[in-house]
């Protein structure tokens, strides 16, 4: 058929219903308020990683579905993430991005969270010990002990992320993600892990489209590096396999790393119990993603801004006992692919920038095709499609028409 008239080209496509979404899951502000709510703020969010509070009074902060969150290692060595929010009048507690309450500030007594307003201050288990001129302003009717830090829970787990919720009775984490991480979890908790790398993106597309590039591989066709370093029967019988809560693994094959100029075989560097130049991928509903290239392992975490605006922050690590030399190797393999100057990353980035050009916020809607059906092997869509069914079950929305509730799919997806 030729290009297509308006009409043709907003009819339906003669696939089956979860075999495409409508646009406007990525690009209808309402769709997006309906996320932060209905999803970010009851799942969980893997943060950070602990060797990034390696000492005791070390912090970090960021946020999650617009809330600023803090996450410390008190004294006690216990890591603990509070709303970063001041009880009194609600000022923003601490504004660095990371650091040590073990010193003192300006306007801050040492090991304690000050709030440089009117200097209440808490400690590292959020408790509020200290209010200025308590008794003058509060007589017997509010006292420290009324007051604290809103806890939420934290968990470090699956090789020492540091797991956040906002919801205080969340599926717990063991069963929220345990049987995706089992392909991974001997390599990622044989022994300390490190960070070695951290940058963030921040882009102009939906957050989803970022997962959706992450748990498809036949944009390869778009990665040369990968190309020519894997496509072979190996490679095209890779599984995708859909566990429960939206979660997906792409599952292992051998990559040819010194087919690509200038690369090497990452054997010699593997991580634990990882055959040598193995690659697993761990795809986490909403939009987390655990990717282990044989001896580096990279982490992607959203922070969805906008319908149009995503933070995607990327880190690298490594093995905490590596050598000075062994680290470097270990950065160089890392950043080669996934760096921001790097033989992949970048690519993506264009990709779902170029998605999110043709999908801003009032843009007509059109249908984004997801009916590739391979067998469950890497060229299959079947990970989105898995994805949005999940999706559609916490917004009850209907992933291919998103203004109806959610319909269960037929039971072939419901299968995969
Ligand atoms: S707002 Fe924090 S002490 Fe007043
Ligand atoms: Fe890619």
């Amino acid at each position: 058929m030729p290009a297509k008239n308006h009409k043709q080209w907003l009819a339906d496509p003669p696939l089956q219903p979860g075999e495409w979404v409508d646009s406007r899951v990525y690009s209808d502000p309402r769709i997006f308020e309906d996320e932060l709510k209905n999803i970010f703020r009851r799942t969980w969010i893997p943060v950070c990683h602990e060797s990034e509070l390696p000492n005791l009074y070390d912090f970090r902060t960021t946020s999650i579905a617009r809330e600023p969150i803090i996450v410390c290692r008190g004294p006690d060595n216990e890591v603990r993430a509070f709303l970063n929010v001041c009880a009194h009048r609600g000022m923003i507690i601490e504004r660095r991005p990371s650091g040590s309450f073990l010193d003192g500030q300006p306007s801050g007594n040492p090991k304690r969270m000050t709030c440089m307003f009117h200097a209440w201050q808490y400690d590292l288990k959020g408790n509020c010990v200290y209010i200025s001129r308590e008794k003058e302003g509060y007589q017997d009717r509010l006292c420290k002990e009324n007051v604290g830090l809103r806890r939420l829970r934290c968990e470090v787990k699956f090789g020492g992320f540091v797991w956040v919720s906002l919801n205080d009775n969340p599926i717990p984490l063991e069963e929220w993600c345990g049987k995706p991480f089992e392909c991974l979890r001997k390599s990622l908790e044989a022994e300390p892990l490190e960070v070695f790398h951290y940058h963030k993106a921040i882009i102009p597309t939906n957050y989803k489209l970022w997962h959706d590039t992450n748990s498809e591989f036949y944009h390869d066709f778009m990665h040369y590096h990968n190309r020519v370093t894997g496509f072979n029967d190996a490679y095209f019988g890779r599984k995708n396999e859909s566990f429960e809560h939206g979660h997906v693994v792409v599952g292992t094959f051998e990559v040819n790393y010194d087919k690509y100029e200038g690369f090497e075989s990452r054997a010699a560097l593997s991580f634990p119990y990882l055959p040598p130049n193995q690659w697993y991928m761990i795809d986490l509903f909403p939009g987390m993603n655990f990717n282990l290239r044989g001896s580096a392992l990279r982490c992607d975490v959203v922070t969805p801004l906008a319908p149009d605006k995503v933070m995607i922050e990327f880190r690298g690590l490594g093995l905490k006992r590596d050598t000075e030399e062994e680290r470097q190797t270990r950065v160089n393999h890392h950043n080669s692919i996934w760096g921001p100057f790097g033989r992949n990353l970048h690519e993506d980035l264009l990709g779902v920038t170029g998605q999110g050009a043709t999908m801003l916020p009032g843009s007509e809607p059109r249908r984004i095709l997801h009916g590739r059906r391979e067998n469950q092997t890497i060229h299959d869509e079947n990970g989105m499609r898995h994805y949005y069914s999940e999706w559609g079950k916490w917004m009850n929305r209907l992933p291919r028409d998103p203004a109806q509730p959610y319909l269960a799919p037929a039971a072939a997806d419901a299968a995969e």
